[in-house]
């Protein structure tokens, strides 16, 4: 079932998106090279505090920490470590959800350090387009795989991947909620979008082929042949006026 949000509570939703916009936007500054994903794990979790806000992804089926941190050829949901420290030329995605006052926000970027290659950087590039692609179709009255679909079309016609394995995902009291939000898929199929649905749209975006794998821990996806991948995320709302991005500073 698709849960169609109220005023009131889409206020609520756009205030925990709000702390996760902040926070990416603060992170963007932090990330340089030589601190490892501990340390942003650490700044994420006194900025969540600071804000009154729970960090959404800990426990959640068992992820051991506050923020995903996924590192060049990872995918998504790679876990913090002191270990892990960032180099010269490394892209590092962050996925950060918050919980505030009982209602969810998620957004990921992916980061540059230091100076990067053309080719990473038009990965990057590649996964934030796609994802304006998707949103321009998340429009009353069309339906969930025009949004699938643009996305898909605009890394393809780039030369590269979508992931199949993961899915953007309605969000709201719960971190996922209906519908799916794949990022591949034909046009005109699947559930019809509504005024005052929030959802979650992340396109996740491979340099080689869409397949990943699962690393040892569990958790951290990374791609089959090895390629670099970017990942690109924000929560929006359906409004009369197309779709509101939740988790931008305006
Ligand atoms: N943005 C991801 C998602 O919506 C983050 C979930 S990671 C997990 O699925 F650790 F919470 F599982
Ligand atoms: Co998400």
């Amino acid at each position: 079932m698709i849960i169609i949000k109220s005023q009131s509570e889409i206020n609520k939703i756009a205030a925990a998106c709000r702390i996760v916009a902040e926070i990416l936007e603060g992170l963007k500054a932090f990330v340089k090279i030589g601190i490892s994903t501990a340390d942003i794990e650490a700044y994420v979790d006194r900025e969540i505090n600071k804000r009154g806000a729970t960090p959404a992804f800990k426990g959640y089926r068992g992820y051991p920490s506050s923020v995903c941190i996924s590192v060049n050829e990872q995918v998504v949901h790679g876990i913090p470590s002191m270990a892990a420290r960032l180099k010269n030329g490394d892209i590092v995605s962050i996925d950060l959800g918050a919980i505030l006052d009982g209602f969810y926000g998620d957004a990921a970027l992916t980061i540059p350090v230091g100076d990067i290659s053309p080719e990473a950087s038009r990965l990057i590039m590649v996964t934030e387009e796609a994802f304006y692609k998707g949103i321009e179709k998340a429009v009353a009255g069309n339906r969930v795989s025009d949004i699938s679909a643009a996305i898909q079309d605009h890394v393809e016609s780039n030369g590269f991947s979508v992931v199949r394995a993961f899915v953007g995902h309605g969000i709201g009291r719960s971190l996922h909620e209906e519908p799916q939000v794949p990022n591949f898929g034909k046009p005109g199929q699947g559930p019809r979008l509504k005024e005052g649905m929030t959802m979650a749209v992340e396109p996740m975006v491979n340099a080689g082929g869409p397949d990943v794998k699962i690393l040892d821990d569990g958790w951290t996806a990374i791609t089959a042949d090895g390629s670099l991948s970017a990942h690109y995320e924000h929560t929006v709302v359906i409004t009369k006026n197309g779709a509101e991005i939740l988790t931008k500073l305006s």
